[in-house]
């Protein structure tokens, strides 16, 4: 009887964004606010020698500037440091601590002044001067001091052994840039601090991960820290770990106790945790019919000097195609900048994209469609844990994909097709990702009025988190979705991880389906003890709320209006908090996964790239919201469009420092580049995953669809371009 959910429902948020009632991190306004600014490093690396601050206290309104020489106490232990998110490994960053400097645009000072351009211009009068150490910050001149980590999945077999025999053999090393997220909110802080109580607005995807942060740098309790971000302009992974302008806000309101706010320029936030830099060696081995005797990836990616950020680049193969052996592996090259962070996909996008175009070139090595290739490897098994999915609809996805795009009709030469003075190319590769659920609490408190509060303390970074549990909770307590109100981003809600992983869409709409189970049973229990109740016999599971009525299932004549259940008691509100059941059953591998169709249009004399049509068909089981879902997947294909032609961070490697700094000349896609987006979503129900059947779409849009575009630019060139972005001068020069 779900109304709600799975319709195409605005966001119930979105009147409070366009007109501006939506406040961000940086919006909070308080009396005597004093506004941050940053000072940072200009090398790499070495020690602060001197700072000069007499320049910057010199201005007026400037109140202080913070360094490491007068900031207050924070802790010196690294477990304090350490959040939800922090890599095992390694000591976390510690903002304005001591002289030591890490990476390029590191924090040195921060100054305080009474309006934020006094800040930012005193910021320039303070001089640091440098002890400089040699400081290395280019993957490939170091690519000989990478160390191997734990890889992700075990090998099975000998795949060296399998590959040099195999009758067909594929081995291509390919590149992905450092990315960073971009998001369009700055990253922004706001600290109040009255002496005894911490409240920070912050930008964040985890507030009670920021929380539990602060509390451990500035050895506070639980209650007297409060961290709020009721709304986020984008995160894609940047806001999973706290960023140092929390902390730096934090030092500054209890340096001056007055309330402080910490706003970074787009150029520093270069200097935050990226998509890591990684170099995928892909060695694929088949048999002349198309079958794979040897699979290997291996992955070699960035970390900073300070901590081991890895993710799963190498493992996805397993997932994806039956291989009689496999091998996979996993290094790390520590250079002199921030650690590197979660970014939409972490290592899917990356690890995915290598391995879709390795399959592309083996299909052409083998001559064989590359779909017909992908289909001839299907595997219905996790073959690193040797688990059945919980449902896996991916032939469905490459069936519908290529229908809607017409893939039948492609001719298999490369520059076999043209549009005038342009040659056509369509390529495709396949996505994949995980299907999480983490514990997380929701409250409901049900009026007397049939008005219902669901709050946990999830991030909406933008997602449609709101919404969704809006919709999941109207369904479930039977009342329209205007008479609910959701509320998100605060650290004293009950508890939710980090908005990442793609995972809040089923923890926190499972939750809220127990918790309003346990609220349909206060309103039976009160129904029951009506006077010649018609429902003295129902039990919990025979009833429904329905129409703002506790409905008998088996007889929908015998219901009792949820008002009079109350009014009966005099019940004010019923209050419920519940979490979901996270499944300790490890018998199922839980994934999602697409098929990514993609037509690009190359000037043959400029080698300008247009991708023009793309299709991406997803099977993530129960769609909760087909609008916003859209959106999500649409998105993912614009950033993935961006990761194949446009995204790059360059380094002067000489200085250790980014030139691009700035959505200038970082080039993301912008509306121009865009085309024809169609997403579909293939039915996928899924009874095992969780008890909703939610897998969840906040990475599964980006995963393989650069791929897809190269393969495509390969089609329509002949040209095979494995370093990403594919700017137009790798393509030009046609062999
Ligand atoms: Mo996502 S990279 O887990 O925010």
């Amino acid at each position: 009887m779900a109304s709600y959910i799975g319709s195409a429902t605005s966001r119930v948020d979105g009147r409070a964004k366009v007109t501006g009632e939506a406040r961000y991190a940086g919006e909070f306004n308080v009396p005597g606010l004093v506004h941050g600014y940053v000072v940072e490093s200009t090398i790499p690396k070495g020690r602060i020698a001197r700072i000069d601050t007499s320049g910057a206290l010199a201005v007026a309104g400037v109140i202080d500037v913070l360094t490491h020489q007068n900031r207050p106490p924070m802790a010196d232990k690294d477990d304090a440091y350490k959040d939800e998110v922090a890599p095992e490994k390694g000591s976390p960053y510690r903002p304005l601590y001591d002289d030591s400097i890490h990476f390029s645009g590191q924090p040195l000072a921060l100054v305080l002044a009474e309006d934020w351009e006094t800040a930012r211009v005193a910021a320039s009068l303070v001089r640091v001067e440098y002890q400089k150490e040699p400081h290395v910050t280019d993957l490939h001149a170091q690519r000989d001091k990478a160390f191997a980590i734990d890889a992700p999945a075990k090998p099975r077999g000998d795949a060296e052994k399998s590959f040099a025999a195999a009758a067909v053999r594929h081995e291509a090393e390919y590149y992905i840039p450092t990315e960073y997220h971009n998001p369009m909110e700055l990253f922004a802080s706001t600290a109040i601090w009255d002496g005894g109580e911490l409240t920070v607005y912050d930008k964040t995807q985890g507030v009670q991960n920021v929380q539990k942060y602060l509390c451990g740098v500035f050895d506070m309790k639980p209650d007297e820290v409060r961290v709020m971000s009721p709304y986020m302009g984008g995160g894609f992974g940047a806001g999973l770990r706290p960023q140092y302008q929390v902390v730096l806000a934090v030092l500054g309101a209890r340096a001056l106790k007055r309330p402080v706010r910490v706003m970074l320029t787009r150029a520093q936030m270069y200097a935050l945790g990226h998509r890591p830099a990684s170099i995928e060696r892909l060695a694929l081995g088949a048999n002349s019919g198309g079958t794979l005797d040897a699979m290997t990836h291996e992955a070699i990616a960035v970390t900073s000097q300070f901590e081991e950020f890895a993710r799963n680049d190498t493992g996805w193969g397993n997932l994806l195609y039956k291989s009689a052996t496999a091998k996979f592996g996993h290094q790390l090259v520590k250079l002199d900048v921030p650690t590197s962070c979660d970014m939409r996909a972490p290592g899917a996008a990356t690890g995915v994209y290598a391995l879709e175009c390795a399959m592309d070139e083996l299909a052409i090595a083998l001559k064989i469609d590359p779909m017909q290739l992908r289909l001839q490897c299907y595997s219905d098994r996790d073959q690193g844990e040797d688990l059945l999915y919980t449902s896996k609809q991916l032939r469905e996805c490459y069936r519908q994909g290529a229908a809607a795009f017409g893939w039948d009709k492609r001719k298999v030469e490369p520059r076999s097709m043209r549009d005038g003075s342009e040659l056509v190319g369509w390529g495709m590769a396949t996505g994949v990702w995980e299907a999480l659920q983490m514990p997380a609490t929701v409250r409901i408190v049900l009026t007397a009025n049939g008005h219902a509060e669901v709050a946990t303390a999830a991030s909406d970074i933008g997602t449609g988190t709101y919404t969704i549990m809006a919709q999941v909770a109207a369904d479930m307590l039977g009342l329209p979705i205007d008479n609910i109100s959701v509320k998100l981003g605060d650290s004293t809600l009950p508890q939710c991880p980090v908005e990442g992983g793609s995972w809040i869409a089923s923890s926190v709409c499972n939750a809220i389906a127990n918790t309003a189970r346990a609220v349909r049973g206060d309103l039976l229990k009160l129904a029951k003890a009506m006077k010649d109740s018609p429902l003295a016999d129902a039990g919990v599971d025979e009833v429904a709320l329905t129409d703002g009525k506790i409905v008998s299932t088996r007889d929908t004549n015998r219901a009792v209006s949820i008002a009079s259940a109350m009014q009966s008691d005099n019940a004010e509100r019923i209050t419920r908090e519940e979490t979901n059941k996270v499944a300790e059953d490890k018998s199922h591998a839980r994934n999602v996964h697409s098929a990514i169709f993609a037509e690009v249009k190359v000037d043959e004399e400029l080698g300008v790239i247009r991708v023009t049509r793309v299709v991406n068909a997803v099977a993530a089981g129960r769609i909760l919201n087909l609008k916003t879902a859209h959106s999500q997947m649409m998105g993912g294909v614009v950033w993935g469009i961006g990761m194949a032609l446009h995204e790059e961070t360059l380094f002067d490697h000489r200085f250790g420092r980014v030139m691009n700094a700035n959505i200038a000349e970082y080039h993301v896609p912008v509306n121009a580049d865009i085309h024809d987006i169609d997403v579909i979503f293939v039915e996928e129900p899924d009874e095992i995953v969780n008890p909703l059947g939610i897998k969840g779409l906040g990475e599964i849009g980006i995963v393989g669809v650069a791929a897809a575009i190269a393969n495509a630019v390969y089609h329509a060139t002949g040209k095979r371009v494995r370093d990403l972005p594919i700017t137009l001068d790798k393509v030009v020069q046609f062999d």
